[in-house]
């Protein structure tokens, strides 16, 4: 077997991880939360989100791959035999989320290419779902492959396999010490850009003025935690793997809570630039910036656009750097979702790198061929509502109760506090133990009477049950299948 690979400098890691945390969701995602969830106000439960469960969790998970030094299905193996379809299910749903992460970064680098000369016309919202995905609005009529979409999608594939297939250090270390200081420079030059522009200010405004009427809505409260789990890309198994390639020496703690915080201070410093440019946009208008401030991906690809044709000819530039900044972004954390799978490959399979890069990056670009068709749009909204919720809170739930009751936090303490400047002691604990799994199944709980008493986006229900539901099942019969095969054995801590 080969040498178990490392990081070559605490910074690299450092990079590495937040490399994988800052994302697509930092930059629109989080605006979009904090402006719909009560502006300032969201702030309170996000935070409390962040120190209750964010960091806590990152520094179990960092932990536990520290400490067993293997990939998660590896690392749940060695907790118990019976526990290895855990780490599957974990990074399956990093799987899934990949397959269209990945068409999303395809379609930012679109936008790149597009925001030179405003290819998107006069009415960017007619040209995202019209002329560039032609969205048909269901999963049923597929309407053919869009080949922009998908040569984009190609060229994010080759990215990826190009910078995992080096390895740790030479790849993901190398490309994540350009990526973060390239991306930290950009989101500062546009942010600084939005909060310049005439009208910014009433942007701002509507983003950080607290309605304090909404904190009470524990709708709110489940937002946040949903929000603080995905940004810190927790639960995909991706930190555990991360960390499984730290030098025995490192301060796990301390880098747990540098990458927490910087991610939330990316999002922050984002939200102040996005709203400064939507306050520009409702005032060029004439119209409240509640009316300029549309969802998700809407945000991105068409509120964007609209605003960029609205910028003085000198300073549409700002758009290139924008959607630049979205794949770097996107790209950064798409290595680390594949990495999980790699890894996980590696230990089970005990195949080269080069092979596991090679089988993961094809299957996914195949698997992501439908969600550039037609039909794309509907189904990636579909399957990213259900992996996030029945996927991923639902594993990060289980990936809890099983590290902090049946491995024991007191055996992850003792892996990371000696080598730590920052020790986790007794309010750690409870937080693991209690706080947060509890947050966790109760605000499962409330999204899945909500998904059972009525059909999320308006879709038909057999849509929500194959491409849904389904897709939630598909992942844990495989977990199952793969955990059961009996491979390699390596199961001593
Ligand atoms: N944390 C990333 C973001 O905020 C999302 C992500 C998901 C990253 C899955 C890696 C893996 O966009
Ligand atoms: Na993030």
């Amino acid at each position: 077997m080969e040498k178990k690979e490392q990081w070559g400098s605490r910074l690299g890691f450092i990079f590495a991880a937040i490399g994988s945390a800052v994302g697509l969701g930092n930059i629109w995602r989080f605006s979009y939360q904090a402006y719909e969830n009560g502006g300032g106000a969201f702030l309170l439960p996000y935070l409390v989100a962040l120190f209750t469960a964010g960091i806590p969790l990152l520094i179990l998970e960092l932990g536990l791959g520290f400490r067993t030094r293997s990939s998660a299905p590896l690392s749940f193996k060695k907790i118990g035999k019976k526990y290895e379809w855990i780490g599957w299910w974990s990074v399956g749903v990093g799987f899934v989320i990949t397959v269209y992460y990945t068409v999303i970064i395809g379609w930012s680098l679109a936008y790149v290419f597009k925001a030179f000369n405003l290819n998107w016309g006069s009415n960017p919202a007619s040209h995202f779902t019209g002329e560039f995905l032609g969205a048909t609005g269901s999963v049923w009529e597929l309407g053919g492959i869009r080949f922009f979409a998908l040569a984009c999608l190609i060229i994010v594939w080759l990215a990826n396999y190009f910078i995992i297939s080096r390895g740790v250090q030479k790849g993901i270390e190398k490309a994540s010490k350009i990526f973060m200081p390239l991306l930290f420079f950009l989101v500062i030059l546009i942010t600084i850009r939005g909060i310049t522009l005439p009208g910014s200010i009433e942007g701002i405004k509507a983003f950080v003025t607290p309605d304090f009427s909404k904190i009470t809505d524990w709708r709110i409260w489940v937002s946040a935690f949903g929000q603080i789990f995905f940004t810190l890309s927790l639960g995909f198994g991706i930190m555990i793997a991360y960390a499984s390639y730290l030098p025995k020496d490192s301060d796990v703690v301390s880098n747990g809570i540098i990458t927490a915080l910087a991610n939330s201070a990316f999002s922050i410093i984002t939200g102040f630039g996005v709203f400064g440019v939507l306050g520009y946009m409702a005032m060029k208008q004439g119209v409240p910036v509640s009316e300029v401030a549309t969802d998700g991906i809407g945000l991105a690809f068409i509120a964007f656009p609209k605003a960029i044709n609205l910028l003085p000819a000198a300073s549409r530039i700002f758009g290139v750097l924008f959607f630049l900044s979205l794949v770097i972004a996107g790209l950064s954390s798409s290595i680390s979702l594949v990495e999980a799978m790699v890894a996980a490959l590696i230990d089970k399979f005990e195949i080269s790198r080069k092979k596991a890069v090679t089988y993961i990056c094809i299957i996914s670009l195949i698997l992501g061929i439908p969600f550039v068709t037609g039909g794309g749009l509907v189904l990636l909204d579909i399957v990213d509502h259900f992996i996030n919720r029945y996927g991923l809170l639902l594993v990060g739930f289980v990936e809890l109760v099983v590290i902090s009751y049946f491995f024991g936090v007191d055996k992850i303490k003792k892996a990371v506090n000696p080598s730590s400047n920052t020790e986790v002691g007794p309010t750690w604990s409870i937080m693991v133990k209690y706080l947060s799994p509890l947050a966790l199944i109760f605000a499962l709980f409330l999204e899945l009477i909500k998904d059972l008493t009525s059909l999320y986006g308006n879709y038909t229900s057999l849509e929500i049950i194959l491409f849904g539901w389904g897709t939630v099942l598909i992942v844990i019969l495989l977990a199952f299948n793969l955990a059961r095969r009996e491979i390699t054995l390596k199961t001593n801590v």
